[in-house]
Order: structure tokens, then sequence, then C-alpha cells
């Protein structure tokens, strides 16, 4: 069920060191497996410590009653040639239980904000396709223009299986 946030208890800051174990905890229990294989794969200490090393004032918890209960975590791309600076939100998450009481909003907007201050144009997020809500939530920030990749893999623990020959 969720739990109704009273907006003026939820403050919006820059990550610190140390929010860092409380966020990527927070992670784990957002990006199973089973909510989604390759946010799971890819979510690790090092994509919190990377982007908080490279973009500290892109990188936002959500605190209530001091303990973090969300964060976003973004960079920014600026493409050789072109006057586009580009955003990328890579990662945001509020705590089960108190989604939907908008604090997802209240970080996308300060991420935003943050963004525009350094001339980005652009922003750019990515999801799994089967992401209900965090397409809903992307779509109600704006976001729109969905176009679709493919995600691979290839598991490189298992025997190659030898490719038939067309010769034969
Ligand atoms: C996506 C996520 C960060 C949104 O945060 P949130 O605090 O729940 O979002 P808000 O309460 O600010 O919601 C804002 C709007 O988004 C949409 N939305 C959010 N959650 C939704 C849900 N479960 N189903 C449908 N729409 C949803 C709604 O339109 C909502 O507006 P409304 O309340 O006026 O209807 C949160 O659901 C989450 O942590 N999801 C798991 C992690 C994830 O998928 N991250 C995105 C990829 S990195």
């Amino acid at each position: 069920m969720t739990k109704i946030i009273e907006e003026e208890l939820l403050e919006i800051r820059e990550l610190t060191i140390d929010d860092l174990a409380a966020v990527f905890h927070l992670g784990e229990r957002l990006f199973t497996s089973d909510f989604s294989p390759s946010m799971y794969r890819t979510w690790d200490e090092y994509e919190i410590t990377t982007l908080f090393n490279s973009d500290n004032e892109l990188c936002l918890v959500a605190e209530l009653d001091g303990e973090i209960v969300g964060f976003a975590l973004g960079t920014t791309v600026d493409k050789v040639n072109s006057a586009w600076k580009y955003g990328y939100l890579v990662w945001i998450g509020v705590r089960p239980g108190l989604q939907k009481g908008g604090a997802g909003h209240k970080l996308f907007a300060e991420l935003r904000k943050r963004m525009v201050e350094q001339g980005v144009r652009m922003i750019v997020i990515d999801t799994d396709a089967d992401n209900e809500a965090g397409i809903n939530f992307f779509k109600k920030q704006g976001f729109g223009n969905i176009q679709k990749h493919v995600y691979m893999t290839l598991n490189l623990s298992r025997p190659r299986q030898r490719r038939k020959s067309s010769r034969s």
C-alpha cells in the first residue's frame, strides 16, 4: 500500500559519500532479476560511485525522516560537432511502499532544473519495454517519442555451440 508522503517533509538534496550504501541497497531492492534482468545485471556499486565522481550535481537523493527513500542519478553527454548537450537520467528509484507518493516527480523536477542550468537541451532515458509504471511515470514528466531497441545477451559460461556448416 502506498504511504502518503507529506511534501514538506521530503527533502531532495545532493548525494553525499555517506549515502552511497543506502542508495546501493535501495537499488538492490528495486532492480531485482524478476523486475528487470537488464537493470539487475547492471546495477552495482560502481554505477553509483562513477556517477557520483563524474556528475555529483546530478546525483540526488530524496530523504524522509532522515532516511533515503529515493534517488536519481544522471549525467550529461556532449557530442563532438553538435551544439546539443544531452542529459541522461541513468537511474531513478523510490522505495517500494512510498511509490506513487510524488517523490519520483520531485527528484526528476530537481534533476531537470539542474540539467537545464548545465545547458542540457534534451533528456534521454531508457527502461524495459514492460516497465509499465516507469514508462507511465516518464510520460507524466513529459517524455515521449518512444523508440524501441533490442537488448541481447551472450552467455560466455556456456560451451560454444557449433554452427552447422552451410557447405555440407
Ligand atoms: C518510476 C518511479 C521512480 C516513479 O517514482 P514515484 O515516486 O512512484 O512517482 P510519482 O509518485 O512522482 O508519480 C508521478 C506520476 O507517474 C505515474 N506513475 C508513477 N508510478 C506509477 C505506477 N505504478 N503506475 C502507473 N503510473 C505511475 C503517475 O502518472 C504519477 O502521477 P499521478 O500520481 O498523478 O497519477 C518508481 O515507480 C520506481 O522506483 N520504480 C522502480 C524503478 C524504476 O522502474 N525506475 C525507472 C528506470 S531506472
